[in-house]
């Protein structure tokens, strides 16, 4: 495929999960790719796949909460590829707690990222694109979850409801300048950042999601990754505004009572892993200056 020939694609996010998924379609379909994280290693694993399409890839340390390292990488895509012309505000954090648990700072953590990240993304991509006269498009990750909540998903949902309404006001502001924005709405999808309502492959959980899934399976990075390519490529022209849920029919299935034993032994362990995760990250989400 080569759609996207001579293009330059932005993604923040791009070291893991979805955006490396992302990356790697744009890629497929003849997108340049500068690959913006605050994890390195995840980063140049995801430029390798790039690379290996035979596709030129940038590895930039950016923290999207952080409006001076967004702006520095923007500055360094358009230096080194002489143009941008898709921008995707992929990064993203989710801490689940009760609200008599949750810290300040993890709320804070979630609005820094999810919303100033997806806003301080879109600014500095949106002023590259206005300056460079080409237009442009822009795809932000909102959630399923800015439809649906419940207990601990609540802060996490605020700001993917959030990012919602922020792309319609943007479409709004940029459609003159030949920039299309619009919100991705993923239901599961199978990375580390929702292994716990993923599962793994033949366990408890995975068993249950797929049973309750229209589509009859957990969602994969290229599931979205195809809608980013629509969205960005020319027959995502005339899309502006928009927020699309792909899901697999989840958001309508019926929920599930308690947990079996086995569902929550499961959780637990993923639970587990995903705090030694966090542990790892989160110093790297710290250094915004
Ligand atoms: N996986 C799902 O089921 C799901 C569902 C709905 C929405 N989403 C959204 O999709 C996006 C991608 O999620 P994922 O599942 O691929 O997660 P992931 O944890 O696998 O990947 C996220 C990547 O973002 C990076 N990151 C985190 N904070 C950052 C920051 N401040 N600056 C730069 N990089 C940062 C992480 O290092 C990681 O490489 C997120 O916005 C998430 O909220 C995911």
């Amino acid at each position: 495929m080569s759609a996207l020939l001579g293009k330059v694609a932005f993604i923040t996010g791009a070291g893991s999960g979805i955006g490396r998924g992302i990356a790697e379609r744009l890629a497929r379909d003849g997108a340049d790719v500068c690959i913006t994280d605050i994890d390195l290693d995840g980063a140049q694993d995801t430029a390798n796949l790039v690379t290996q399409l035979g596709r030129r890839a940038l590895v930039l340390k950016a923290n999207s909460a952080s409006e001076t390292q967004i702006a520095a990488a923007v500055a360094s895509c358009v230096e080194t590829f002489g143009s941008l012309d898709i921008a995707v505000a992929n990064a993203g954090i989710a801490r689940a707690a009760p609200v008599l648990e949750m810290s300040l700072k993890d709320w804070q953590d979630q609005l820094d990222v999810n919303l100033t990240g997806v806003f301080l993304t879109v600014q500095a991509t949106a002023r590259a694109m206005v300056q460079l006269r080409r237009g442009g498009r822009i795809v932000c990750l909102s959630s399923l979850a800015a439809e649906n909540t419940g207990p601990m998903m609540w802060a996490y949902s605020a700001t993917k409801a959030g990012v919602r309404m922020m792309v319609r006001g943007w479409a709004q502001e940029l459609g003159s300048q030949g920039i299309t924005v619009n919100a991705i709405g993923p239901g599961v999808i199978e990375t580390p950042l929702a292994q716990g309502l993923a599962g793994e492959a033949d366990g408890p959980i995975r068993a249950n999601l797929e049973a309750r899934t229209p589509a009859g399976r957990v969602g994969r990075p290229e599931d979205i990754a195809g809608l980013v390519s629509f969205m960005a490529g020319p027959d995502g022209e005339f899309m502006s505004g928009a927020y699309v849920l792909m899901d697999g029919g989840l958001r309508d299935a019926r929920v599930a009572g308690a947990p079996s034993p086995e569902v929550a032994a499961e959780m637990g362990r993923h639970m587990a892993a995903g705090e030694a995760r966090r542990r790892h990250l989160q110093p790297l989400l710290d250094e915004r200056d």
